[in-house]
């Protein structure tokens, strides 16, 4: 693979990285900050940097990128099915994880926590093979995985392969980033890899200051919108998908140069739906579960599933706060967010 990386990788100064590991137990040795905008990621990142980079292209990849929590999984199914001519036999028995790889989930996965995992599903060698293949790097899986290939990344745009956009298809959604913090909160208080023991509050702090993973918020929105009339480029915001699905289905279908009939569009509709979706044993990452990466209990991977629900975690002051800071975000770009008055 390539070395070449145009990006300083730097360390997060000492106190904040005190603080930080304070909150977040699933990581041990700190974080770093990347290029001038200074994406931040698990230390783990030094090492998979250049390979995600320089990472070869195929024109057949189907790449589905967001900001996390951003209904990336909801997004992922819809385009494989579309993708695929709405196959769901294949889509029921091979789980949304096989089918699309995780390019940088193993920059989450601290060795230390590797070593715990592997020791709990020591008793069962099909989990430590799967264990394996969910830890090991995407840029690995991948070199091994037939075309087409179905990538799900939450990288930035500028942190992966340069020409990926003018050889290969990419799929973006967005979505208020009141509604991706509470949902990530929950993510990041349930997956071990995250470990977060806080509350609303501080994440939030931390969120708007850019420091938590895959931050600055706006700049990965902004990389992609920059690129939305690519021909390659799909950008869609999960407002949308919640309001009109089938309108959002129609554009997947467009992108991908595929017809199908009403009565196909409505089916995949009912399967794309937030009550099918819990109930999908294929896209609701249970995998995460049984590896004991992700507790168990009543929180899943799929939760609410619905567009304004961060009115219930905001209080006055942070309800303002969060106006100004999305105000002063999108000044400078003609961004916006549908069905919200911002
Ligand atoms: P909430 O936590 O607000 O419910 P991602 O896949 O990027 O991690 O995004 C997860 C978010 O998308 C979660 O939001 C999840 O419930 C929501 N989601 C997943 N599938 C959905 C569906 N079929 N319909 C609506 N929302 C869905």
């Amino acid at each position: 693979m390539g070395t070449e990386f145009p990006f300083e990788i730097k360390d997060v100064e000492p106190e904040q990285t005190k603080k930080l590991l304070e909150y977040f137990k699933g990581e041990f040795n700190g974080f770093v900050q990347v290029g001038p905008k200074k994406y931040f990621f698990p230390q783990k990142y030094r090492q998979e940097a250049a390979n995600i980079y320089n990472m070869p292209v195929r024109p057949s990849d189907v790449f589905v990128t967001s900001y996390p929590r951003s209904g990336t999984t909801w997004t992922q199914e819809l385009v494989w099915m579309v993708a695929n001519d709405l196959d769901y036999e294949k889509s029921n028995a091979i789980p949304l994880t096989e089918r699309y790889p995780f390019l940088e989930f193993s920059i989450c996965v601290h060795p230390m926590n590797k070593e715990k995992f592997i020791e709990e599903n020591s008793h069962s060698e099909e989990k430590l093979k799967t264990l394996e293949f969910v830890c090991q790097p995407g840029t690995e899986q991948l070199a091994n995985t037939p075309s087409p290939r179905f990538i799900k990344s939450h990288m930035p745009l500028s942190l992966l392969p340069p020409t990926l956009l003018d050889t290969a298809k990419m799929i973006y959604v967005a979505r208020d980033p009141r509604d991706v913090a509470v949902s990530f909160y929950h993510l990041n208080r349930l997956m071990r890899t995250q470990g977060y023991n806080g509350d609303f509050k501080t994440y939030w702090d931390f969120f708007v200051k850019d420091l938590h993973h895959w931050t600055p918020f706006f700049e990965h929105l902004k990389e992609a919108w920059e690129k939305r009339d690519h021909p390659n480029m799909l950008f869609l915001f999960y407002e949308e998908l919640s309001k009109d699905l089938k309108a959002s289905v129609h554009r997947v279908t467009k992108f991908f140069g595929k017809e199908f009939s009403d009565e196909e569009i409505e089916r995949l509709c009912d399967h794309l739906s937030i009550d099918n979706f819990k109930n999908n044993k294929s896209v609701n990452y249970d995998v995460m579960k049984e590896l004991g990466i992700q507790l168990t209990g009543e929180q899943s991977f799929i939760r609410k599933g619905k567009a304004g629900g961060w009115r219930d975690y905001f209080d006055e002051e942070m309800t303002q706060q969060a106006e100004q800071w999305i105000a002063d975000n999108l000044r400078d770009t003609d961004l916006r967010f549908p069905h919200l008055d911002l």
